[in-house]
C-alpha cells in the first residue's frame, strides 16, 4: 500500500525465516557482555536493589519505546541505517542529514566491537583454565595474578582477541540464514540452561546465601542510591538492549512485515532482563557463600567467581560451563555488531563474505590499540589534560564515547525522529495499531524519552 502522504512501502534485501528466529536474533543481540559480566558487577558496585529497580524502570520507561522505535525504523527504511535514515527522511520530506544518524550509529557498533572482542577474549582462556582445573584449591592471589597475567601480556590478549574475531566473522560470513540464524538458534538455549543449571545448583548447595542473594538484589536500600548509580543504570540499559548500535536497525530491516513489532520489542526486554536477573542470581550466591566483595568491580567475573570455581564441588565443570557460556553471550552480540555496515557495504556491491572480513578486519585493527591500553599504553591518557578524562586510557575513552554520548545520543535522535518527524500515519500503520498501547508508546517516544535523556546527557556533561 504505496501511499505518498505516509511514505513508501520498501521490499528488505532478505527476511528471516520465522518470527521467533529474529526474536532470538535480536535477543542473541541484546544479551551479552552486558549481563553477564556488567550488570552483576555494576549492581554490587551500587548497592543491589535500589540500583536494580532503576534500571528496571530506565528499561520499561525509556529503553523499551527506544527498542521498539529502533526496530520500526530498520523495517520501514529495509535497508542499513544510513540509507534508511535518508529514505526515510525523504519520505516525510526532511533533509537527508538525518543519514548522519545512521553513520554514528554504524560508527558505534563499529567502536563498540573493537574493544568488545577484546574483553570477551579474555573469557577464552578462562574456559580452557576452568576445564583443567586451574582454579581448584588456588588462593585468592593466585587467581588474581591469572587476571593480572592475562592483562599484562599484548601477545595473549592479542590470541584471543583474533580468535574471538574469527569466530565473529566466521558467522557473519556465512550470511543471516546460514549463519546468524542457525549460530541463534543453538547458543541462546543453550545459554539459558547454563544459567539455569547455575541457579540450581546455587539453590541446592546453600540456600542461605541464596536468599542472601535475592535479598541483595531485590530489597531496595534507596539511601544507598546516588545520583551517579542513576545515570549509570541509564547508561547501562541502552548498552544492554543494543541501542543505537545499529544492530537492532540491521536485524529490523529483515523483519517480515507481518510481524508485530510491538509484542517482539516486549519479548526481547523481557528476555535481556531475564538473562541479566538470571546471571545475577547464578553470580551473588557464590559470592556471599564464600565470603567475597559484591562491589569488587570488573573483575568479579574474572576473579571473584573463579576463587569460588576453585573451592566448590564440581566447580571444575561448573567454571567451564560458565565461560562458555560467557563467550557464546559476547559471541551472538558481537555477530550483530559487524551487521549494519556489513548491510551498508552490500548495498554498495561487496560480496557478504567480503563485507562481514572488511568490518571485522578493520575493528580488530582497532582492537589493538585496547589491546596496548590494558598494559604497554596504560600510562597514555591522550585526552588527560581534560579533568574528566583524568586517567583514562584509550580503551576508557572508546567506553566512555560509545556508552555515555554516541548510544544516548543516537536513542535521542531515534526518539525525536520517530516520534516528531515520521508522520503519526507511519507509524501507526509499521506499529500496526492506534489504540491504547500505540497512544502510550506515541507519549512515551515524543515526550519522556526525549526529555528523560537530554537530563541524563547535561547530567552527564555537566
Ligand atoms: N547489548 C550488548 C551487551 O549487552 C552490547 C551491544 C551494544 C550489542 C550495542 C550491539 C550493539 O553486551
Amino acid at each position: 500500500m504505496a501511499d505518498a502522504a505516509i511514505g513508501a512501502v520498501r521490499q528488505p534485501h532478505q527476511t528471516w525465516s520465522n518470527w521467533p528466529t529474529f526474536i532470538l536474533a535480536v535477543a542473541g543481540s541484546a544479551v551479552g557482555l552486558g549481563n553477564i559480566w556488567k550488570f552483576p558487577y555494576i549492581t554490587g558496585e551500587n548497592g543491589g536493589g535500589a540500583f536494580v529497580i532503576v534500571y528496571l524502570a530506565c528499561i520499561a520507561i525509556i529503553g523499551l519505546p527506544i527498542l521498539t522505535a529502533e526496530i520500526m525504523l530498520g523495517r520501514r527504511g529495509r535497508m542499513s541505517p544510513v540509507n534508511s535514515m535518508i529514505a526515510l527522511a525523504r519520505d516525510a520530506n526532511r533533509s537527508r542529514y538525518w543519514g548522519l544518524l545512521g553513520v554514528m550509529m554504524m560508527l558505534a557498533a563499529f567502536l563498540i566491537l573493537s574493544f568488545y572482542s577484546v574483553i570477551a577474549g579474555w573469557a577464552i582462556p578462562y574456559v580452557g583454565q576452568a576445564l583443567v582445573g586451574s582454579f581448584a584449591d588456588a588462593t585468592p592471589d593466585e587467581i588474581g595474578g591469572i587476571f593480572g597475567g592475562l592483562l599484562a601480556s599484548p601477545w595473549q590478549l592479542l590470541l584471543w582477541h583474533t580468535v574471538f574475531m574469527a569466530l565473529t566473522v566466521g558467522v557473519s560470513g556465512i550470511g543471516v540464514k546460514a549463519g546468524i540464524e542457525r549460530a541463534v538458534t543453538i547458543l541462546m538455549p543453550s545459554l539459558f540452561i547454563i544459567l539455569a543449571v547455575l541457579i540450581i545448583y546455587n539453590m541446592m548447595a546453600d540456600a542461605s546465601s541464596f536468599d542472601k542473594a535475592v535479598k541483595f538484589m531485590f530489597n531496595p536500600d534507596f539511601s544507598k542510591l546516588t545520583s551517579e548509580a542513576i545515570l549509570t543504570a541509564i547508561g547501562h540499559a541502552f548498552f544492554t538492549l543494543s541501542i543505537a548500535g545499529g544492530a537492532v536497525f540491521a536485524y529490523g530491516s529483515y523483519l517480515d512485515s507481518k510481524a508485530s513489532i510491538g509484542v517482539t520489542s516486549v519479548a526481547i526486554a523481557g528476555i535481556d532482563t531475564l538473562v541479566a536477573l538470571m546471571a545475577g542470581l547464578a553470580i551473588f550466591p557464590i559470592v556471599f557463600a564464600n565470603g567475597l566483595e559484591a562491589g569488587s568491580g570488573p573483575g568479579l567475573v574474572f576473579v571473584t567467581l573463579p576463587i569460588a570455581f576453585g573451592q566448590m564441588p564440581g566447580g571444575q565443570i561448573i567454571g567451564t560451563l560458565f565461560f562458555v557460556m560467557l563467550v557464546f553471550a559476547a559471541w551472538t552480540s558481537s555477530i550483530s555488531m559487524l551487521e549494519a555496515i556489513v548491510e551498508w557495504l552490500q548495498e554498495r556491491g561487496l560480496s557478504r563474505g567480503k563485507a562481514s572480513a572488511t568490518v571485522a578486519g578493520s575493528a580488530w585493527l582497532l582492537g589493538l590499540t585496547t589491546v596496548l591500553s590494558l598494559n604497554l599504553w596504560k600510562g597514555f591518557h591522550p585526552l588527560g589534560f581534560i579533568e574528566r578524562f583524568e586517567g583514562k586510557t584509550l580503551f576508557d575513552l572508546y567506553d566512555y564515547l560509545t556508552a555515555n554520548i554516541m548510544l544516548p545520543l543516537g536513542a535521542l535522535l531515534m526518539a525525536v525522529f520517530a516520534g516528531w518527524i515520521m508522520t503519526r500515519a507511519s507509524t501507526e500503520e509499521e506499529l500496526a495499531t492506534s489504540g491504547p498501547i500505540y497512544r502510550v508508546w506515541y507519549f512515551l517516544i515524543r515526550y519522556v524519552a526525549p526529555i528523560g535523556i537530554g537530563a541524563i546527557f547535561i547530567a552527564n556533561l555537566g
